[in-house]
C-alpha cells in the first residue's frame, strides 16, 4: 500500500486520511486565488464608474491602475506552474463522456450511478481546460491595452477590440471561478485538501475512487508529505 493512506493521528477512532496535494501545490493555488480575487476587486474599480469606490482598497485610482496588470503577472506565472503539473491529470478519457451524461446523478448525490472516477471528474476537467484558454487570453489582452509599457506595439483599433475582449474574458473567467469556488465547498470535504493537503479515505472513495484504488495499487505516485505532516 502507498504511504500516502495512512490512519489519521490525532483521531481516537481509526479514520484513513489520503494525501491529495503537496506543500507547494497549495502554496502555488493559493497564491493563484489571491491573485484572482485581487484582479477581478481591481478589475472591477476599473470596469464602471460605480464601483471606483474599490479603488480605496488599493491606494486610490493611479496605484491602482498600476496594481492591476501586475496582479496579472503573478496569475499567469501561477497559472503557468499549475497548468504544467496538473494537465495530465486532466487529460479528457472516455468514462468523463458517460459522468457528462449522467449530470442529474451527479447533482442528486446518486455517486454509484456513475462511473469510477479518477483524480479529477470531467466537470473539474472541464473547469481546468476553461481556464487553460481564459487565463492566457486575458493576459494576452491586458497586455495590448498596458500603456505604461506597451502603448506603442499596437494600434488604437486594435486596443478598442481588446478592452472589450479583455471585459468579456474577465465575465467569462470570473463565472468559471464561481462554478469551481462552490463545488469546492458544496462538495463535504474537498476545501481541506487545498487547505491540510489530505482528504479523508471516505471522501476518496465516495468521490475519486479510480485515483484511490490506483494510490492504493501503487499505480500512481502520491504528492510528497511536507514535515508538518
Ligand atoms: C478562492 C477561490 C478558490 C477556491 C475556494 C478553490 C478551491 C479549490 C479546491 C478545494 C481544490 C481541490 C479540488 C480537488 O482536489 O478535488 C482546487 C483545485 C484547483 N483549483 Fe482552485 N480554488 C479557488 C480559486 C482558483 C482559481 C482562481 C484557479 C485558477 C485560475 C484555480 C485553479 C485550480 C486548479 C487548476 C485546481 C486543480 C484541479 C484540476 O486540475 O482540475 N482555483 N481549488
Amino acid at each position: 500500500m502507498s504511504d500516502a493512506i495512512r490512519p489519521a493521528p490525532e483521531t481516537p477512532e481509526p479514520r484513513v486520511t489520503v494525501r491529495r496535494y503537496s506543500a507547494l501545490t497549495r502554496i502555488n493555488h493559493w497564491t493563484l486565488a489571491g491573485s484572482f480575487v485581487l484582479l477581478t476587486l481591481s478589475g472591477m474599480a476599473l470596469f464602471h464608474p460605480s464601483l471606483f469606490w474599490l479603488s480605496t482598497f488599493f491606494g486610490g485610482g493611479p496605484t491602482l491602475r498600476w496594481l492591476h496588470p501586475v496582479f496579472g503577472c503573478v496569475l499567469i506565472v501561477a497559472w503557468l506552474f499549475m497548468f504544467l503539473r496538473f494537465a495530465w491529470a486532466n487529460l479528457p478519457e472516455r468514462t468523463d463522456w458517460v459522468w457528462m451524461t449522467k449530470v442529474r446523478d451527479v447533482l442528486s448525490g446518486r455517486e454509484e450511478n456513475l462511473p469510477e472516477v479518477g483524480k479529477y471528474n470531467a466537470g473539474q476537467k472541464l473547469v481546468f481546460w476553461s481556464f487553460a484558454l481564459l487565463v492566457p487570453a486575458l493576459f494576452l489582452t491586458g497586455l495590448v491595452i498596458w500603456d505604461q509599457y506597451f502603448y506603442d506595439w499596437t494600434t488604437i483599433p486594435q486596443k478598442r477590440v481588446a478592452v472589450l475582449a479583455h471585459a468579456l474574458l474577465a465575465i467569462g473567467m470570473i463565472t468559471v471561478w464561481i462554478v469551481h469556488a462552490y463545488a469546492a465547498i458544496w462538495v463535504q470535504g474537498t476545501i481541506q485538501a487545498m487547505t491540510r493537503g489530505y482528504v479523508t479515505g471516505g471522501w476518496a472513495w465516495r468521490h475519486h475512487r479510480k485515483w484511490l484504488r490506483d494510490l492504493v495499487s501503487g499505480r500512481k505516485r502520491t504528492p510528497p508529505a511536507t514535515p508538518a505532516e
